[in-house]
């Protein structure tokens, strides 16, 4: 038994922030912004728009393009690091998709690794567990998490959603080749966004002794990044596990039709594709527009690169995503 990818999907919020925009909120331009990261604009959700609600979207056009039925999808797979709801926000997606046979739907939060993982899951899903249409949803909205003030890290990040459905099919149609997943808690240091740790309230335990407890509306605190680690830690891993994963596949860099790349920073991009050999007119890339929008930038950047028709039937991707955790992971594709 073998799966493969049969739709995509994308939505990104209306409001768009561009370089010149930030540089009135903190001291930067464009020009920095631009020759250091290849960033220029980024979307962000703004009022009461939802994050659920544009997984959704992403969601239905990746079935209608499937020309599968809200109906016959049996797992629901909400890669996210920034859901609505503390306990998970792929159960909102399954009702909003009105899936009537009440599909398994969970999050997985691996921040901008989070795409790669959630397809890999899918997959093992459909070899082993006999499910058929797993949806795999990659939507977060780390603007709600941003430093506004912090120049280093707030000029990276866009909201955005991204879905692919996965399908069950012969083994001989397989199409996942081959992954390579990885995480080292070691580097947390070096992007996170942690819980506050509030002052406790204090009440005293039956035996008079003073008890903590968590504080009441708990919150998470902005992300804290260490960009230059961050980058030196992708360009070290995300060529190996590319390189091991081609290998086990039997493939090499030249034997790829895309390289598709989570979308963190331009000069990471560059710095891979330059490692494996890739030619740029291989490399997908759609960063400029987008900025950095975590556990989204592989299913929005592949949407884009199938519809505009850049990425056919039977071309081979080899996908990779890093970050936060630390995690990071490749997958062999084809799509
Ligand atoms: N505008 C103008 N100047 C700036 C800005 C800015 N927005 N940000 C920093 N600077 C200044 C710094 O203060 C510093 O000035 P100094 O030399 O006077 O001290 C100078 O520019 C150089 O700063 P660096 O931090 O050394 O710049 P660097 O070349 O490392 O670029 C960047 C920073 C873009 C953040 C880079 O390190 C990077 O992209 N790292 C990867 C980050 C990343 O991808 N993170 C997300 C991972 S995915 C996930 O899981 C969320």
């Amino acid at each position: 038994r073998g799966c493969k990818l049969v739709g995509c999907g994308s939505a990104v919020p209306g409001l768009q922030i561009s370089n010149d925009d930030l540089s009135k909120i903190v001291d930067t331009n464009d020009e920095w912004i631009s020759v250091r990261t290849g960033i220029r604009n980024r979307r962000v959700l703004s009022g009461k728009d939802s994050l659920t609600a544009l997984a959704t979207e992403a969601a239905k056009k990746a079935l209608e393009m499937a020309e599968v039925d809200p109906d016959d999808v049996d797992l629901i797979l909400m890669c996210t690091s920034t859901p609505e709801d503390l306990f998970g926000s792929a159960p909102q997606i399954q009702k909003a998709l009105g899936c009537k046979n009440n599909p398994l739907a969970y999050d997985i939060t691996a921040a901008c690794s989070g795409f790669v993982l959630g397809l890999v899951s899918a997959a093992c899903y459909i070899r082993g567990g006999g499910f058929k249409n797993v949806l795999v949803i990659g939507a977060d909205a780390l603007s709600r998490y941003v430093d506004w003030t912090d120049r280093g890290s707030c000029i990276l990040f866009g909201d955005a959603a991204g879905a692919v459905l996965v399908q069950a099919c012969d083994s001989e149609d397989d199409g996942l080749f081959s992954f390579d997943l990885h995480s080292d808690g070691e580097g947390q240091r070096h992007l996170r966004a942690t819980i506050k740790e509030n002052e406790a309230d204090h009440v005293l335990g039956t035996n008079g002794s003073a008890v903590g407890f968590p504080p009441k509306n708990s919150s998470y605190s902005c992300i804290q990044m260490n960009g230059k680690e961050v980058f030196r830690f992708a360009v070290r891993v995300v060529p190996q596990s590319i390189e091991y994963a081609l290998e086990k596949a039997g493939l090499t860099g030249s034997n790829i039709d895309w390289l598709l790349l989570h979308q963190a920073n331009q000069r990471i991009i560059d710095a891979v594709s330059t490692r494996l050999e890739v030619p740029s007119e291989r490399v997908l890339s759609n960063l400029a527009n987008y900025g950095n929008t975590s556990a989204a930038s592989i299913p929005l950047a592949l949407d884009e690169a199938v519809r505009s028709g850049k990425v056919q039937a039977g071309h081979t991707i080899a996908a990779a995503g890093f970050g936060a955790g630390l995690t990071w992971g490749s997958a062999i594709v084809r799509w």
